[in-house]
């Protein structure tokens, strides 16, 4: 049995039902999660985008020359084209991503553009134990597009602690999401056109494909809602039926209204997120916000060498 229908039937045996979102990216998933960045509804990789280049140069002038700089999740090159062009000759970039395919193909086109950049990518589970091939200058670390708010404030500050090691005494930009009003919220994980939907039930599709499960796609809906007391949207999939679902030898019951958790995404304020990022052992440094507060940046530095 493969990873994926291993960690399928684990999450949907116990109680309550749930599933990781890192298995939201197989190649349908990250086609899909690129027309989510498009969305007028879905304002994070836009505004995001805007304060990287708005930035960039203030960014290079604070981290310095020569950088071995490290991308944890890389799918898309967009973002980081902008630091890249505007850093003084970094020495090399090591993306990180656990989908090989998706991130080989996208590195290619970056040797290209970046004569002199060394370009190692590293198929790897980051939020798993991942070792950096050795420092060849200051490290530093990139985590945009808020993919920390996946994880539960305690495991955040834990893989913000890994980070601070793998990065040993190095620089951290990550991109946060913010609280903010919770319909805006609410219409950027429901959009009009049903892409986050379908996003959510692909996972279903690829169950069927890779972990011989016999899901009926049609019984099931997208729900997607923030969570006031957690500062979280919350994604899952709902039965519109009693039915049973095979995965493998196993059958499962869903009753009518049954949920299986798919997604969380933390929101933060800065300094809710500045405070996190200090129990991890960062220091903050600088961060930068669009004038709505819908999303901010934050440089940290990291803690002494050890
Ligand atoms: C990639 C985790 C940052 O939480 O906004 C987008 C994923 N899910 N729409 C997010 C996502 C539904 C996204 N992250």
């Amino acid at each position: 049995m493969n990873e994926f229908a291993r960690a399928l039937q684990e999450g949907l045996g116990r109680q309550p039902r749930a599933i990781s979102p890192k298995w939201f990216y197989d190649e349908a998933g990250s086609v899909l999660f690129e027309r989510i960045c498009e969305l007028p509804e879905y304002y994070p990789t836009r505004v995001e985008f805007a304060l990287l280049q708005r930035h960039a140069g203030e960014i290079a002038d604070l981290i310095g020359p020569g950088l071995d700089l490290v991308e944890f999740g890389a799918g898309a090159t967009r973002k980081v084209k902008i630091l890249l062009s505007a850093l003084d000759s970094p020495a090399r970039f090591v993306p990180v991503d656990i989908s090989g395919e998706h991130l080989l193909g996208a590195v290619e086109r970056l040797r290209d553009d970046y004569a002199g950049l060394i370009v190692e990518p590293l198929v790897a589970d980051f939020t798993a134990d991942m070792v950096l091939p050795a420092a060849i200058g200051p490290r530093a670390g990139f985590f945009p597009g808020s993919s920390i708010g996946n994880f539960e404030p305690a495991m955040a500050r834990t893989l913000l602690q890994r980070f601070d090691r793998l990065l040993d005494g190095g620089w951290l930009l990550i991109g946060v999401d913010l609280v903010k009003d919770p319909q805006r919220l609410h219409a950027a994980y429901n959009d009009a056109a049903g892409v986050t939907a379908a996003f959510n039930l692909n996972l279903w599709v690829r169950a069927n494909r890779e972990a011989d499960a016999d899901f009926v796609i049609n019984d099931w809906m997208h729900s997607a809602f923030y969570n006031p007391p957690l500062h979280r949207i919350e994604m899952h999939l709902v039965s519109r039926l009693r039915q049973r679902v095979s995965i493998g030898h196993e059958v499962i019951e869903f009753a009518e209204g049954d949920s299986v958790h798919t997604e969380n995404s933390y929101k933060y304020t800065v300094e809710g997120f500045q405070e996190l990022a200090r129990q991890a052992g960062w220091q903050p440094r600088a961060v930068w916000t669009d004038a709505q507060r819908c999303f901010s940046m934050h440089l940290l530095r990291g803690g002494p060498a050890r």
